[in-house]
Protein backbone atom coordinates (compact mmCIF):
# COMPACT_ATOMS: atom_id res chain seq x y z
CA UNK A 1 0.00 0.00 0.00
CA UNK A 2 0.87 3.63 -0.85
CA UNK A 3 0.29 6.43 1.05
CA UNK A 4 0.43 9.81 -0.66
CA UNK A 5 1.11 13.05 1.23
CA UNK A 6 1.11 16.50 0.39
CA UNK A 7 4.29 18.30 0.75
CA UNK A 8 4.29 20.31 2.88
CA UNK A 9 1.73 19.08 5.24
CA UNK A 10 0.87 19.30 8.96
CA UNK A 11 -0.17 15.41 9.63
CA UNK A 12 -1.61 14.19 12.91
CA UNK A 13 -0.82 10.65 13.80
CA UNK A 14 -4.04 9.64 15.91
CA UNK A 15 -4.46 6.99 18.50
CA UNK A 16 -3.86 5.32 21.46
CA UNK A 17 -0.58 5.04 23.10
CA UNK A 18 0.68 1.39 21.11
CA UNK A 19 -0.76 2.60 17.90
CA UNK A 20 2.66 2.99 16.44
CA UNK A 21 2.77 6.59 15.79
CA UNK A 22 6.24 7.32 17.04
CA UNK A 23 7.43 3.86 14.89
CA UNK A 24 5.42 5.31 11.98
CA UNK A 25 6.81 8.84 12.44
CA UNK A 26 10.63 7.45 13.04
CA UNK A 27 10.53 5.46 10.00
CA UNK A 28 8.80 7.97 7.52
CA UNK A 29 9.47 10.97 8.50
CA UNK A 30 12.71 13.44 9.37
CA UNK A 31 14.11 13.45 12.93
CA UNK A 32 13.29 17.29 12.63
CA UNK A 33 10.11 16.67 10.91
CA UNK A 34 8.88 15.36 13.84
CA UNK A 35 7.46 16.72 17.18
CA UNK A 36 6.89 14.76 19.47
CA UNK A 37 4.79 15.86 22.80
CA UNK A 38 6.45 12.95 24.85
CA UNK A 39 10.11 14.16 23.74
CA UNK A 40 8.86 17.58 24.86
CA UNK A 41 7.69 16.24 28.31
CA UNK A 42 11.16 14.36 28.37
CA UNK A 43 13.13 17.91 27.60
CA UNK A 44 11.37 19.35 30.48
CA UNK A 45 11.27 17.11 32.97
CA UNK A 46 13.56 13.42 32.06
CA UNK A 47 10.49 11.81 32.15
CA UNK A 48 8.46 11.44 29.11
CA UNK A 49 5.28 10.59 31.02
CA UNK A 50 5.48 13.22 33.44
CA UNK A 51 1.55 14.51 32.78
CA UNK A 52 2.28 17.23 35.18
CA UNK A 53 4.48 19.00 32.33
CA UNK A 54 1.63 18.47 29.77
CA UNK A 55 0.50 21.79 29.12
CA UNK A 56 4.05 23.26 29.06
CA UNK A 57 4.65 20.45 26.68
CA UNK A 58 1.76 21.46 24.03
CA UNK A 59 2.68 25.22 24.34
CA UNK A 60 6.30 24.58 23.29
CA UNK A 61 4.72 21.98 20.67
CA UNK A 62 2.58 24.74 19.09
CA UNK A 63 5.39 27.19 19.05
CA UNK A 64 7.54 24.80 16.68
CA UNK A 65 4.61 23.67 14.67
CA UNK A 66 3.93 27.00 14.13
CA UNK A 67 7.76 28.15 13.16
CA UNK A 68 7.50 25.15 10.85
CA UNK A 69 4.72 25.68 9.49
CA UNK A 70 5.48 29.32 8.39
CA UNK A 71 8.57 28.16 6.64
CA UNK A 72 6.33 25.68 4.59
CA UNK A 73 8.13 22.83 6.27
CA UNK A 74 6.71 19.34 6.33
CA UNK A 75 5.54 19.00 9.82
CA UNK A 76 4.35 15.95 12.08
CA UNK A 77 2.51 16.07 15.37
CA UNK A 78 3.48 12.96 17.45
CA UNK A 79 1.20 12.97 20.15
CA UNK A 80 -2.32 10.96 20.64
CA UNK A 81 -4.41 13.71 19.09
CA UNK A 82 -7.67 12.15 20.62
CA UNK A 83 -9.59 15.45 21.14
CA UNK A 84 -11.72 16.99 19.01
CA UNK A 85 -10.77 20.36 19.94
CA UNK A 86 -6.62 20.07 19.91
CA UNK A 87 -7.26 19.26 15.90
CA UNK A 88 -9.27 21.58 15.13
CA UNK A 89 -6.40 24.20 16.63
CA UNK A 90 -3.64 22.32 14.50
CA UNK A 91 -6.27 22.44 11.30
CA UNK A 92 -6.34 26.27 12.33
CA UNK A 93 -2.55 26.96 12.62
CA UNK A 94 -2.19 25.41 9.13
CA UNK A 95 -4.73 27.06 7.42
CA UNK A 96 -2.74 30.05 8.77
CA UNK A 97 -0.31 29.74 6.15
CA UNK A 98 -2.33 27.55 3.60
CA UNK A 99 -1.19 24.29 4.49
CA UNK A 100 -3.73 20.74 4.12
CA UNK A 101 -3.67 19.05 7.25
CA UNK A 102 -3.37 15.19 7.01
CA UNK A 103 -4.68 12.51 9.69
CA UNK A 104 -3.52 9.15 9.80
CA UNK A 105 -5.56 7.36 12.29
CA UNK A 106 -4.17 3.92 13.81
CA UNK A 107 -7.43 2.67 14.21
CA UNK A 108 -6.45 -1.09 15.89
CA UNK A 109 -8.64 -3.62 17.81
CA UNK A 110 -8.03 -2.52 21.53
CA UNK A 111 -5.83 -5.55 22.49
CA UNK A 112 -3.28 -4.72 19.90
CA UNK A 113 -2.42 -1.54 21.93
CA UNK A 114 -2.06 -3.23 25.26
CA UNK A 115 0.07 -6.10 23.11
CA UNK A 116 2.16 -3.25 21.59
CA UNK A 117 2.88 -1.31 25.34
CA UNK A 118 3.59 -4.17 26.90
CA UNK A 119 5.96 -5.29 24.43
CA UNK A 120 7.96 -2.26 23.97
CA UNK A 121 11.64 -1.60 24.89
CA UNK A 122 10.86 2.11 26.40
CA UNK A 123 8.41 3.35 28.60
CA UNK A 124 5.38 0.94 29.33
CA UNK A 125 1.80 2.63 29.85
CA UNK A 126 -0.39 1.52 32.40
CA UNK A 127 -3.69 -0.91 30.64
CA UNK A 128 -6.14 1.66 32.98
CA UNK A 129 -4.89 4.57 30.65
CA UNK A 130 -4.96 2.49 27.43
CA UNK A 131 -8.39 1.46 28.31
CA UNK A 132 -9.35 5.64 28.56
CA UNK A 133 -7.60 6.41 25.03
CA UNK A 134 -8.99 3.45 23.47
CA UNK A 135 -12.51 4.73 24.35
CA UNK A 136 -11.36 8.16 23.35
CA UNK A 137 -10.33 6.98 20.06
CA UNK A 138 -13.47 5.52 20.13
CA UNK A 139 -15.20 8.67 20.08
CA UNK A 140 -12.77 10.47 17.46
CA UNK A 141 -13.08 7.74 15.17
CA UNK A 142 -17.04 9.01 14.89
CA UNK A 143 -16.46 12.37 14.48
CA UNK A 144 -13.40 12.50 12.43
CA UNK A 145 -14.74 11.94 9.01
CA UNK A 146 -16.41 14.93 9.20
CA UNK A 147 -13.72 17.30 10.36
CA UNK A 148 -11.99 19.39 8.04
CA UNK A 149 -9.00 17.35 6.84
CA UNK A 150 -7.84 17.55 3.37
CA UNK A 151 -7.09 13.54 3.70
CA UNK A 152 -7.85 11.34 6.22
CA UNK A 153 -5.69 7.86 6.45
CA UNK A 154 -7.29 5.31 8.53
CA UNK A 155 -4.41 1.62 9.42
CA UNK A 156 -7.20 -0.75 10.82
CA UNK A 157 -4.76 -3.57 9.86
CA UNK A 158 -1.00 -3.07 12.11
CA UNK A 159 0.68 -5.09 9.28
CA UNK A 160 -0.65 -2.48 7.14
CA UNK A 161 0.67 0.43 8.61
CA UNK A 162 4.12 -1.38 9.41
CA UNK A 163 4.61 -2.04 5.39
CA UNK A 164 2.94 1.29 3.78
CA UNK A 165 5.13 2.84 1.67
CA UNK A 166 4.68 6.61 2.18
CA UNK A 167 5.36 9.44 -1.02
CA UNK A 168 5.30 13.42 -1.11
CA UNK A 169 4.17 14.92 -3.65
CA UNK A 170 5.67 18.40 -4.22
CA UNK A 171 3.52 21.34 -4.44
CA UNK A 172 2.67 21.95 -8.34
CA UNK A 173 4.68 25.06 -9.85
CA UNK A 174 2.33 28.09 -10.76
N1 LIG B 1 4.22 -1.87 17.28
C1 LIG B 1 4.08 -2.99 16.50
N2 LIG B 1 3.28 -3.00 15.38
C2 LIG B 1 2.58 -1.89 15.06
C3 LIG B 1 2.69 -0.73 15.84
C4 LIG B 1 3.51 -0.75 16.97
O1 LIG B 1 4.71 -4.00 16.79
N3 LIG B 1 1.79 -1.90 13.97
C5 LIG B 1 5.10 -1.89 18.47
C6 LIG B 1 6.34 -1.02 18.30
O2 LIG B 1 7.40 -1.75 17.76
C7 LIG B 1 6.63 -0.58 19.73
C8 LIG B 1 5.27 -0.59 20.41
O3 LIG B 1 4.41 -1.32 19.54
O4 LIG B 1 7.48 -1.47 20.40
C9 LIG B 1 4.71 0.78 20.65
O5 LIG B 1 4.75 1.53 19.43
P1 LIG B 1 4.97 3.11 19.43
O6 LIG B 1 5.24 3.51 18.03
O7 LIG B 1 5.97 3.51 20.45
O8 LIG B 1 3.51 3.59 19.89
P2 LIG B 1 2.95 5.05 20.11
O9 LIG B 1 1.66 5.14 19.39
O10 LIG B 1 3.99 6.05 19.76
O11 LIG B 1 2.64 5.07 21.68
P3 LIG B 1 2.74 6.32 22.71
O12 LIG B 1 1.51 7.17 22.48
O13 LIG B 1 2.73 5.69 24.07
O14 LIG B 1 4.01 7.07 22.43
MG1 LIG C 1 5.02 7.49 20.86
Amino acid sequence: MRLTLPEPALVLLVGPSGAGKSTFATKHFGPTEVISSDALRAMLTDDPADQDASAEAFRVLSILANGRLKRRLMTVIDATNLRANSRKQFRALASRYGIPTVAIAFDLAPELYVAHNEQRPDRVVNNDVVADQTECMREAMTDIAAENFAALHVFTDPVEARQVVVERRPPARH
